[in-house]
């Protein structure tokens, strides 16, 4: 069976490619979203492509994906410093998630080192720019081959 990831980025990052490229590099988020599909190509998962800014809607797909995923790459942006919301989505469907940071979280400003998704995430990638979201996508189907 081919398994299913839902890959979600949250807000501002809509503006990737001019967004600060000094912290978020040069690549756009449809750049990013083709490399995902590409990779999911590559690994044999299925990969679906999501964007929004709403806090709401990232905790709703987050509840569809229950039962109709197998696992999650989520980059909460500014919402990882902020939201219980989130949290307690990704809690309420245990699915396997990774949380991708493209930026070193842990090396800017006090605010971003603590991130309330952390705790609740499989695992976390950060700091390693547009890649981190292809190591995602490598553990995860790792993760759910065994
Ligand atoms: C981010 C880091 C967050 O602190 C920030 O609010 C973002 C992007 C990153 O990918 O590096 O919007 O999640």
């Amino acid at each position: 069976m081919v398994k299913r990831v839902l890959v979600i980025n949250g807000p501002n990052l809509n503006m990737l490619g001019i967004r600060e490229p000094k912290t978020y590099g040069t690549q756009t988020l449809a750049e990013i979203d083709a490399m995902c599909l590409a990779e999911g190509k590559r690994l044999k998962l299925q990969v679906e492509c999501r964007q929004t800014n709403r806090e709401g809607e990232i905790c709703e797909w987050i509840q569809a994906a229950y039962g109709k995923k197998d696992g999650i790459v989520l980059n909460p942006a500014g919402y990882s410093h902020t939201s219980v919301a989130i949290r307690d989505a990704i809690s309420a469907v245990g699915l396997p998630l990774i949380e991708v940071h493209l930026s070193n979280i842990h090396a800017r400003e006090q605010f971003r080192h603590f991130s309330y998704v952390s705790a609740v995430a499989t695992g976390v990638i950060c700091g390693l720019g547009a890649a981190g979201y292809r190591l995602a996508l490598e553990a995860l189907a790792e993760r759910l081959a065994a």
